[in-house]
């Protein structure tokens, strides 16, 4: 039964003994893009936020957010612009294998098979070719697509390529697993199949996953947690907590509804609606 406890806000942080140590930490954080012509833009601004090893957060907010910004300066990819932000207790400083990485768009190297894609990273790490195999085996097998590891990438479904990606993205063992709309692409049957296939995924692995969707239904099938983002630039203004809400999550429910139209009420206000 999700009640008012189970909602409640946490803009202000839960007590002390309520923390788990955090694995990604984020204090101030801003990040602006010099713009070519007319003012720089601020994408985000004073984004204070501590993730735990283990938790699900999806990342909701209106287009154009800084949904993606803040991914990528998880992921190493921007820096901030201000404050500060660690990940394993260390600062961000580039992109490394401790952080995997699934995009939207089907970002797999068309040149290389199924297996050999999943084993890059491996490669790029100097793993001999041997357990290289075997991990990218171990992997593929994860997301049921062992049988498909000498194809190539333009042999896939648009499905079966995003289970590819979050295999390659799984070979280096990563704390974190950074995923920008990766399902936004695909059929509302393919994007069912796949959210069971992140949670099962997720409760045997046990990463910690931080998952970006313009899809509020999608945020609360999969989410332990969602981090509603202001209008640019973004801010974190609704930090929801939903440990204690049933899995699986059916969409008929009225607690689903409830949590539904409260977070459609919070994008809409920020989005301007
Ligand atoms: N390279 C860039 N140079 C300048 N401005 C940028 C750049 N990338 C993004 N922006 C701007 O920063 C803001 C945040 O962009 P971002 O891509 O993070 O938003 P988003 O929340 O992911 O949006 P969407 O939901 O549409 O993917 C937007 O106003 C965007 O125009
Ligand atoms: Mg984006």
């Amino acid at each position: 039964m999700l009640d008012a406890a189970l909602l409640h806000r946490t803009v202000a942080p839960p007590p002390a003994a309520l923390q788990a140590p955090a694995l990604i930490e984020c204090q101030g954080l801003r990040h602006t893009y010099a713009a070519r012509s007319g003012p720089d833009v601020v994408a985000i601004e004073q984004v204070d936020l501590s993730i735990a090893a283990g938790e699900l957060v999806c990342l909701l907010g209106p287009s154009g957010c800084g949904k993606t910004t803040l991914l990528n300066m998880v992921a190493g990819f921007l820096p901030p612009t201000a404050g500060r932000l660690r990940v394993g207790g260390q600062d961000v400083r580039g992109p490394s294998p401790d952080r995997g990485v699934v995009f939207q768009d089907y970002s797999l190297f068309p040149w290389l098979t199924v297996q050999g894609n999943v084993e890059f990273g491996l490669r790029m790490a100097g793993v001999p070719a041997g357990a290289r195999a075997a991990t990218a085996q171990h992997h593929l097998t994860l997301v049921g697509l062992e049988a498909a590891a000498s194809r190539y990438p333009f042999e896939l479904s648009g499905g079966m390529k995003q289970r590819v990606a979050i295999a390659r993205a799984l070979a280096t063992d990563p704390s974190v697993l950074l995923m920008d709309e990766p399902f936004a692409a695909l059929d509302a049957m393919t994007r069912a199949s796949l959210q069971a296939q992140l949670l099962d995924i997720q409760a045997r692995t046990r990463k910690t996953v931080l998952f970006v969707t313009h899809n509020i239904g999608e945020a609360i099938v999969l989410g332990s947690r969602i981090l509603v983002l202001s209008a640019r630039p973004g801010r974190i203004v609704e930090d929801i907590r939903l440990d204690g809400l049933a899995r699986p999550r059916r969409r008929s429910s009225p607690e689903f509804n409830r949590l539904y139209e409260r977070l459609a009420a919070a994008i809409g206000a920020e989005a301007g609606e």
